[in-house]
């Protein structure tokens, strides 16, 4: 069954570019996937458990094989409950803006709840692989700045050489994705409507 998961980082709503890009994208995605199944998550909306004492000790217990209190227990449900969630669909779009030349908080937090062991990594001799495997990504990133090779800060961006890394780390390591750089500066509109045109491109080979 086809299922993709939509994931939204930006608060911003309508005011969203990177919810423009990867709107356009999910929208042609649908057009040739018809009868595929499309579920969103906005991070910004949805409750999602905070990572805290109970839920650290946890995923420490998983590790170190001790069994969890009934406090533990409780609030491990909760984080089993998002990551089966997540892990149940094969394709997967973010809406991504940069803050602070990384991610939104409540993605970092996501991804806190989401990457743990024996659920999407695993260890063996040769240390530690991703236990997504076979699944797709593709990522529509904002910024306000640029920052292409050759530019004086393009080691800043922290936001896509993160989520392509911890993506990788869980198995995800076929991605794609559409850049509206720039949307604090003139000339924003043509590099969006470059990043819209580009994001329904790669739906169509999604
Ligand atoms: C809290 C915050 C921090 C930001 N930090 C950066 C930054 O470090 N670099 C940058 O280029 N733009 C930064 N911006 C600008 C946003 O990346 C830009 O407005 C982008 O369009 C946000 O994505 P969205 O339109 O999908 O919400 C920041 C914006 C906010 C609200």
């Amino acid at each position: 069954m086809n299922r993709l998961l939509y994931i939204k980082a930006s608060p911003r709503g309508s005011r969203s570019h990177s919810v423009a890009v990867a709107d356009a994208f999910v929208e042609q995605w649908k057009a040739v996937n018809p009868g595929a199944e499309v579920a969103v998550r906005n991070l910004f909306e949805m409750d999602l458990p905070p990572f805290d004492g109970d839920r650290i000790m946890a995923k420490y217990n998983i590790m170190h094989g001790r069994s969890h209190s009934l406090d533990e227990k409780r609030a491990w449900t909760e984080v089993e409950a998002v990551i089966e969630d997540f892990a149940s669909f094969h394709r997967y779009a973010f809406a991504v803006p940069m803050w602070n030349f990384g991610v939104p908080y409540r993605l970092k937090q996501y991804f806190d709840i989401i990457v743990q062991p024996g659920y999407t990594v695993g260890m063996n001799e040769k240390g530690y692989f991703g236990m997504l495997e076979g699944k797709k990504a593709f990522v529509a990133y904002a910024s306000g700045g640029t920052y292409a090779e050759g530019n004086p800060v393009e080691t800043w961006d922290y936001q896509s050489t993160w989520l392509r890394m911890i993506l990788g780390f869980i198995g995800i390591t076929d991605v794609v994705w559409a850049e509206a750089r720039g949307m604090l500066l003139d000339g924003r509109e043509s590099r969006r409507s470059d990043a819209v045109v580009r994001a329904a491109e790669l739906a169509r080979g999604f």
